[in-house]
């Protein structure tokens, strides 16, 4: 038998929307709260979810007292992610937030104790890997089909006029965009981050106030090196939001441009200046492929909670990628090579 299972959805703003709509569809899920500090902000998202009794309130304490739900979604600004999942746990219940899971990777180290100490999942929002290509592209790489993996470069250029607080944030495009590329070269690696050396600066012109472009090099384990070059004030040829990627491995290269575009090409004869090769079929995408974005992240979570699983963004092993922005942000600072420990 199924568990059916209520939910409370914290901090309604633009984001959360793609979370209301997910929950609609999956069953035994039942969104009983929604809190937001501006009280219109949860009665509209309430309104659209299309519950008329659900709780709407400012107060996540008193909601959680009312409604006694199992799960909290943290929809919240990062600053908020802390606060709102001690609360959640504090109260018993499983918590699945918005990336980046905190605002200092302190505040990070906090949350997974306390979800260790409470017994409960904890996990983060990274739609990027609930995504066909970079799935298909995993299993690709995983098949050794180019050998071990020994280098990994990722470029990411897009020329975004946001307006609004990205405009004056500190360390925008590592804090804001990298941790979904650097997640993505976890996933894509299957390695951890062992120490980094990154250079941020903010280019002539830039309608940032602060770095907005900055470039990475990162060990990770295994002996393979990562870098990223990055920039969210590069105008024109611009890359996908998923980042351009070559892979050099022991018998052969990949190259994605982050779409449904991807190649590879391995040695068939080597002893020559130049090696024969030959192109790689890269397989289509495994059946039973984790996907769907949002969704397919949330879907995950309520099911392992059913199961009395692990949902794969479960944030004791998700702080690794957290782990890397903010590393990344000393060595930035400090002009030094950092070591990356979680
Ligand atoms: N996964 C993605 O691709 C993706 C994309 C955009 C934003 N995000 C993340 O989603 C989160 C929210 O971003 P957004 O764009 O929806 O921001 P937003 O400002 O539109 O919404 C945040 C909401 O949280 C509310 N809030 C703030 N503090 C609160 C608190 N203590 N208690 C209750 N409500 C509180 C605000 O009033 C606001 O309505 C951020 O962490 C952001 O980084 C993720």
């Amino acid at each position: 038998m199924i568990t059916p299972l209520k939910a409370v959805l914290v901090g309604c703003g633009s984001m959360s929307r793609a979370w209301t709509a997910a929950a609609k569809d999956i069953p035994y899920l039942e969104l009983t709260g929604f809190v937001d500090v501006v009280e219109d902000a949860a009665r509209q998202r309430a309104a659209e979810y299309g519950s008329p009794t659900a709780v709407v309130s400012a107060d996540l304490e008193n909601t959680l007292d009312r409604t006694r739900p199992d799960i909290v979604f943290d929809c919240t600004v990062p600053e908020a992610h802390m606060p709102v999942t001690l609360t959640a746990l504090h109260y018993g219940c499983h918590v699945l937030g918005e990336k980046p899971m905190a605002d200092s990777l302190e505040n990070a180290r906090r949350m997974v104790a306390a979800a260790s100490e409470a017994g409960r999942l904890y996990a983060v929002i990274q739609n990027r890997r609930y995504d066909p290509n970079i799935r298909r592209l995993k299993a690709f790489l995983d098949s050794g089909e180019i050998g071990p993996i020994t280098t990994v470069h990722s470029d990411f250029f897009i020329g975004a006029h946001f307006g609004g607080f990205r405009d004056r944030m500190e360390h925008v495009l590592l804090l804001d965009m990298a941790i979904h590329t650097f997640d993505a070269a976890r996933l894509l690696t299957g390695a951890d981050p062992v120490s980094v050396y990154c250079k941020e600066w903010n280019p002539p012109g830039s309608w940032y106030e602060h770095g907005a472009s900055a470039v990475a090099v990162f060990e990770m384990t295994g002996g393979i090196v990562y870098t990223y070059r990055g920039s969210w004030c590069a105008e024109g040829l611009p890359t996908t939001w998923e980042s351009e990627w070559r892979f050099i491995g022991r018998q052969g290269s990949a190259r994605w441009p982050g779409d449904e575009r991807m190649q590879a090409q391995v040695v068939t004869e080597s002893g020559g200046f130049l090696s024969t090769v030959r192109d790689a079929i890269i397989p289509p995408l495994p059946p039973g492929a984790k996907t769907g974005g949002h969704a397919g992240i949330i879907r995950e979570f309520v099911q392992c909670i059913q199961a009395g699983t692990q949902p794969e963004t479960i944030c004791s092993d998700n702080i690794k990628s957290l782990a890397m922005v903010f590393a990344a942000v000393e060595s930035a600072e400090t002009g030094l090579p950092v070591s990356v420990s979680v």
